[in-house]
């Protein structure tokens, strides 16, 4: 969906999207398709790159805040589209965050040694929460899939660091109010457009900048690394502009960061495991790189994660 097709369906422009947000397309998906369609079709392209089948996944970890229904899980529906017959399965809502607490807690539980095969999945239908009328949330928002896979090594690369945050102080920030048990799911909760989502995008914004500076700061100073070392910055790509701002902060040039909100929008959860794919299909990482990705969304949250490829 263009920039031009938006210009059909709210009072924006090309010229405004463009400025404010870097957006030019999103990918809309088809009506019948829900967080787990997009999902299984990213998990079975993860299966094979690793050359695994999905008896070999031992537990499944899907970040979505659209999942196909209130419950079971998103991850069981996955499950079950895949024949992963011995995972287990769950659901992370940490919105735009939410691949990287799900990278987290696999992260953990491999170090652990309780897991060895974990199928990570960011999915998105944000496509189905959005007010089509509402011109400051419905240009910013795309659907998509991401997924990897993680187990343990004996090599010295992985996971080096992650860090989780959360300020449930400005949960209204960026929120969908409607069809928890808060307000349940009413003909009135309909009529007031509850279920969609709300964003205060300016105060959003300002914060997100302000918190991104800061995480992808410490760390780098918490690996003991320079940000000239890194070779990839992926940011979740909400809005250019705060791309940028994380990229200045760090006085990374621009060459080492991953964009891709043109084509696609904000996909929330998925947006980094998206990118991570571009960024290998396109050969932009290669073996012992230092990367870096973070995110930030609705809760507040907000994350990081430093791999050596
Ligand atoms: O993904 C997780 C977290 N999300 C984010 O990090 C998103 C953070 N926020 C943003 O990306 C930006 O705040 C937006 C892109 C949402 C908005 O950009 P902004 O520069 O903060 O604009 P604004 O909200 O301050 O609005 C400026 C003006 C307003 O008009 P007035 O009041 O100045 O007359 C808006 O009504 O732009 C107007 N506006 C639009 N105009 C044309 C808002 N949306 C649109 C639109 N087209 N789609």
């Amino acid at each position: 969906m263009s920039n031009s097709d938006m210009e059909k369906l709210v009072d924006t422009s090309e010229e405004w999207i463009i400025e404010r947000t870097g957006i030019k397309e999103r990918r809309i998906a088809d009506e019948s398709q829900a967080a787990s369609d997009l999902a299984y079709e990213a998990s079975k392209i993860a299966l094979e790159r690793a050359g695994l089948q999905a008896e070999d996944i031992d537990l499944i970890i899907v970040a979505t805040v659209t999942g196909d229904m209130p419950f079971p899980a998103t991850a069981c529906f996955l499950q079950n589209k895949l024949g992963a017959v011995n995972a287990a399965g769950f659901d992370i809502n940490a919105t735009c965050s939410g691949f990287l607490y799900g990278l987290y807690v696999a992260d953990g539980l491999i170090k652990s040694g309780m897991h060895r095969k974990i199928l990570v999945v960011g999915a998105e239908v944000l496509s189905k929460i959005t007010d089509w009328d509402d011109r400051t949330t419905c240009v910013l928002f795309g659907d998509g899939a991401g997924a990897v896979i993680v187990g343990p090594t004996e090599e010295d690369r992985g996971i080096l660091s992650m860090h989780i945050n959360s300020d449930g102080r400005m949960w209204d920030l960026l929120h969908v109010p409607g069809g928890g048990s808060r307000n349940p799911a009413s003909k009135e909760t309909i009529d007031k457009k509850l279920h969609y989502i709300k964003m205060k995008g300016n105060e959003t914004f300002k914060v997100a900048v302000r918190t991104l500076e800061e995480l992808v700061v410490r760390t780098l100073e918490e690996n003991g690394l320079d940000s000239s070392q890194l070779s990839l910055l992926i940011p979740h790509q909400a809005n250019l502009r705060i791309i940028q701002a994380t990229a200045d902060r760090l006085k990374l040039p621009f060459d080492k960061v991953v964009v891709n909100l043109d084509k696609y929008g904000n996909t929330s959860a998925a947006s980094i495991p998206i990118a991570l794919d571009e960024a290998v299909a396109s050969g932009r990482i290669g073996k012992g790189d230092y990367i870096l990705l973070e995110a930030f969304g609705g809760g507040l949250t907000w994350a990081s994660a430093l791999i050596k490829w």
